[in-house]
């Protein structure tokens, strides 16, 4: 089983930006922690980051052929980012949306996620922990097992 993991716009910065928001953990030591959670799951984790939109729709176009599921945390993009919102759908893999802050106690503009609409689910507000429950939840799933 393959899982996609995508990190949108600025979460390069992780560690280093608003961290009372995002916390200490940079994007490698998140990634790292995911490889450990796939390797207990016995599963095959692709991380991939971009500042682009683009990018990440060619990633997810190029990859999602060979792959069972994708966890993203689409960064800014949640709010506004219709083209990444159609190359999720157009995959027909489920998806599970992870913000590591609440963005439904933040500015208004961050309330409105357009991914949610097409999601299977959503964490939100959990940290870098809610990248694990994500990823377990959604493996547990599409192996018809309890987490
Ligand atoms: C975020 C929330 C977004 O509003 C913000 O633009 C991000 C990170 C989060 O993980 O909490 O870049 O997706």
């Amino acid at each position: 089983m393959k899982i996609l993991v995508i990190h949108g716009p600025n979460l390069n910065l992780l560690g280093k930006r608003n961290r009372q928001v995002y916390g200490d953990k940079t994007l490698e030591e998140v990634n790292r922690l995911l490889q450990e959670v796939a390797a207990d799951l016995d599963i095959e984790v692709v991380t991939f980051q971009s500042n682009s939109e683009g990018a990440l729709i060619d990633f997810i176009q190029e990859e999602s052929p060979a792959a069972d599921g994708i966890v993203i945390n689409p960064g800014a993009l949640t709010h506004y980012g219709l083209s990444l919102r159609d190359a999720l759908a157009d995959s027909n893999l489920p998806v599970v949306e992870v913000h590591l802050s609440n963005i439904y106690s933040r500015e208004e503009f961050r309330q409105e996620s357009v991914i949610a609409p097409i999601a299977r689910g959503q964490v939100c507000g959990l940290g870098w922990r809610g990248y694990v429950v994500a990823l377990r939840t959604l493996v547990a799933e599409l192996k018809g097992s309890s987490p």
